[in-house]
């Protein structure tokens, strides 16, 4: 597979088979991941993987915590979106959400099934692997851009290997309790996680056409 290969066929798995991911084939994964670029070459970044029992444990921990009395009450200092977002911004995040219920069945006004398939993300949609990346708070913005290379290089070569990821900014709503289960230091914290394993790729939540903006509306040639 090419690169060009990769990129276009990555996408987003919502469903997963259950079938392990051999360690080796992670690890070989997570390795060559080890060459994407940073600024400065600082690498701020680390990785938590989870399998096994230590996923399925952290599963069970965000269905207890979920349930504890306060539970997302307190704002989080690091959100993931503004309060507002603006157009045209507000409208793609609408239009991914309406393409992904459809594809589900789920019809727009049945929140509580919507509301299910969220929390499908605390299962990782099924996938017997959880990735954490885990950032330090002190970094400036720049390091946050930084860890985006890490995340799409692992993921285009998981693509590579024929396994599918789903990146999961969901995981924010428990990084209080990720962070104690992890032991991190005080002044790390999970930016985001990802889902990795073998796709159901007959589930049309796997199948969904996405858009993205046009070439026009992405890049401005200048001076050609
Ligand atoms: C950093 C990041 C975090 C994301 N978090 C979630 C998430 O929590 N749950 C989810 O279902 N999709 C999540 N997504 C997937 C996006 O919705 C998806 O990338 C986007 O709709 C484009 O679709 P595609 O990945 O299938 O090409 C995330 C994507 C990125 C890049």
């Amino acid at each position: 597979m090419n690169v060009s290969d990769a990129v276009r066929q990555r996408r987003s798995v919502r469903d997963f088979r259950p079938d392990p991911v051999p360690k080796s084939l992670l690890t070989e994964v997570l390795d060559a991941a080890r060459w994407a670029p940073s600024g400065s070459n600082i690498q701020a970044w680390r990785i938590i993987a989870v399998a096994g029992a230590e996923r399925d444990a952290i599963v069970e921990m965000t269905r207890s915590a979920a349930s504890a009395p306060g539970f997302g009450k307190t704002a989080d200092p690091f959100p993931i979106y503004p309060p507002e977002l603006w157009e045209p911004l507000r409208t793609r995040r609408y239009a991914l959400a309406e393409d992904m219920y459809r594809a589900l069945g789920i019809p727009r006004e049945d929140k509580p099934a919507r509301l299910r398939h969220v929390a499908r993300n605390f299962e990782f949609f099924g996938a017997p692997v959880g990735l954490f990346f885990v950032i330090d708070q002190r970094v400036a913005h720049g390091q946050w851009a930084h860890l985006g290379m890490l995340i799409q290089t692992v993921a285009l070569l998981l693509e590579e290997r024929g396994l599918g990821s789903c990146m999961q900014e969901a995981w924010a709503s428990y990084r209080p309790q990720l962070a104690e289960r992890f032991g991190l230091a005080p002044t790390e914290m999970v930016y985001c996680g990802m889902a990795v394993g073998f796709p159901k790729s007959e589930n049309p939540v796997n199948q969904f056409e996405r858009s993205r903006i046009t070439l026009d509306e992405l890049v401005d040639f200048r001076g050609f």
